[in-house]
């Protein structure tokens, strides 16, 4: 049996889906950023395995860097974002920043990145996502490029978890609510 295929209800999209949309992502992002030198951040911990497939589908310079934020405990968002870690200690004055994230939900995560890092000084602040749960959105923000939409189910797999599990399975998947803890 396949590691987490027991928690799977469904397989949303396949390893080669989530190739084939960060080559588009990425074709996208080159043309935008290719003459800005654009700061690239990875939002922790769920975006590296979408990072790591994207960045190599931009052919430009950039720099990388890392950003812990957290806010989900369970299947349930806790409404309050931490950002934390050593990582947020780094220049953005007149940087264009991307941020990566691997699912907008409600919005707050980037919301409070993208304010954290203009006052920082940033140039501008967009957003990339392999994932848009456009429908639980409670504050106002629109990542400038998205992957793919879904409805509003709880996912895992590709760097998403639940409870810390199943961030290798190499796709991403439905989870089966029997599972998960009310
Ligand atoms: P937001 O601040 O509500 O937009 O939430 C963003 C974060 O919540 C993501 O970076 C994920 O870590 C987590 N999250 C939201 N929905 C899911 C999901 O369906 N599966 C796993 N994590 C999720």
């Amino acid at each position: 049996m396949m590691y987490g295929e027991e928690v799977v209800e469904r397989i949303l999209f396949t390893e080669n889906d989530i190739k084939e949309v960060c080559a588009k992502l990425g074709k996208q992002i080159y043309e935008d950023y290719k003459e800005r030198n654009p700061i690239l951040i990875c939002t922790l911990k769920g975006s590296f395995m979408f990072f790591a497939e994207l960045v190599k589908n931009i052919g430009a310079d950039f720099s990388v860097e890392y950003i812990k934020a957290s806010s989900y405990i369970g299947a349930h968002t806790s409404g309050e974002v931490k950002l934390s870690g050593f990582f947020t200690n780094f220049e953005v004055k007149n940087r264009d920043i991307l941020i990566v994230e691997d699912i907008v939900d409600t919005g707050l995560t980037i919301q409070k990145l993208t304010k954290f890092l203009l006052e920082k000084g940033a140039t501008s602040v967009e957003v990339v996502t392999m994932l848009n749960k456009k429908v639980r959105r409670i504050v106002d923000v629109t990542p400038k490029y998205v992957g793919f939409e879904i409805p509003d189910l709880f996912v895992i797999g590709y760097g998403l978890d639940y409870n810390e599990k199943y961030r290798n399975i190499p796709f991403i998947g439905i989870m089966n609510p029997k599972f998960i803890e009310k």
